[in-house]
């Protein structure tokens, strides 16, 4: 009797999605005698639709370098998971499907929503692994995720190269950065980029401070500035509100993100600004070294795991070790930066502003 795997991916898509699958199938052929996989396809529609091709070892070559997915992905929110809709029961489904299959075992490689549906299916009775993918590196139990420290890359690409401009024009440049509730990206980019000022969600940010550490930068010759805010950044007045009245209140004065906020911000004093976002560009292309090298070892620690029957859990890194964590035990949990983590901590001390204290003056020391 043959070993069946199903294989999906689901949420947003990142680099080293592919790079994984690769380092899972390969292993997987190599070590056992008779095994079968199968892909779904477009993320867990694709098991809901029993939209599934099988997939053959030459299908796991040469995609080592290659972005996107080669199953297609999608975002079906956790919280429909459990909705009959159309007649459709979603978890049923996919019961149906896996024991049509008859697999012994389902991998699915997302990220914090997908973990949720993950554990759904473990606690259905399916014998499921998933492994972690994202860009926003918000997936608790594991130092990285794949697809990180690429967007890292290109967010820091970014940051480098509006220097240039920032410093020609005496601008002050903007760059907003991905990475949905968590400041991971920001923060690694920033420091990377060597912005001046680095905001992040889990520190709210006072604008006032931010135009100060502007003002200082310039006192001291400094012509231009460059920030770094995470996509999900929010003002201190703006901490107390939900997300969505947040949204909503950003709208009504005439805001659609972040960056637009802190653009007419600053330049009510007089200040030329201009913003940009990489936007999807940090979820696209090759996958870096580092994540090639993560991903594959993810995939070949999630094949260990079959083998030795290991189920109802996710891969993971800690302190560079491969180890893996229960699905049953990340409900509703994510990952962000801590304000006191050590890099914060660390990039204060060298005068970035976080926006939420005075900015430091060094020649007034
Ligand atoms: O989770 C990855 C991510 O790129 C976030 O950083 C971002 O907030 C979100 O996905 C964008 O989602 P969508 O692909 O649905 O526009």
């Amino acid at each position: 009797m043959p070993k069946k795997i199903g294989l999906l991916t689901a949420g947003g898509d990142c680099q080293g999605l592919n790079a994984t699958m690769r380092g899972l199938g390969k292993t997987l052929y190599q070590n056992i005698k008779d095994v079968e996989l199968y892909g779904f396809l477009g993320g867990f529609s694709g098991m809901i639709n029993a939209d599934y091709v099988k997939l053959e070892p030459h299908d796991f070559s040469g995609i080592l370098t290659r972005g996107g997915t080669i199953l297609g992905s999608g975002r079906q929110g956790f919280k429909t998971m459990k909705v009959v809709e159309d007649g459709v029961d979603k978890v049923k489904n996919m019961k149906k499907i896996y024991d049509k299959l008859d697999l012994d075992c389902l991998m699915v490689l997302g990220g914090n929503g997908t973990h949720k549906t993950a554990n759904l299916l473990s606690q259905s009775g399916m014998n499921v692994i998933a492994l972690p993918k994202t860009i926003d590196n918000d997936i608790y139990g594991t130092d990285f995720t794949f697809g990180f420290h690429t967007a890292v890359e290109v967010a820091t690409d970014a940051i480098d190269r509006v220097h240039s401009t920032a410093e020609s024009h005496s601008r002050v440049m903007i760059v907003e950065i991905m990475g949905n509730k968590a400041g991971w990206l920001t923060l690694y980019s920033g420091v990377a980029g060597g912005a001046d000022i680095i905001l992040i969600p889990e520190i709210p940010f006072d604008p006032d401070l931010v135009k100060e550490a502007v003002m200082v930068r310039r006192k001291n010759g400094h012509n231009f500035t460059i920030i770094a805010v995470a996509e999900g950044a929010m003002t201190k007045k703006e901490a107390g509100l939900k997300e969505k009245e947040r949204l909503a209140k950003r709208k009504e004065l005439g805001y659609r993100s972040v960056s637009d906020l802190l653009t007419a911000e600053i330049a009510e004093d007089g200040l030329e600004v201009r913003s940009m976002a990489p936007s999807y560009m940090q979820r696209g292309g090759s996958p870096c070294p580092y994540d090639r090298f993560l991903c594959t070892k993810f995939g070949i620690y999630a094949a260990s795991l079959f083998e030795q029957g290991i189920f109802g859990v996710t891969v993971a890194l800690r302190d560079n070790q491969m180890t893996h964590n229960l699905l049953s035990g990340m409900a509703d949990k994510s990952k962000l930066v801590a304000p006191n983590d050590q890099t914060v901590q660390l990039a204060r001390k060298m005068g970035i502003s976080f926006g939420d204290t005075d900015p430091t003056d060094y020649y007034k020391k």
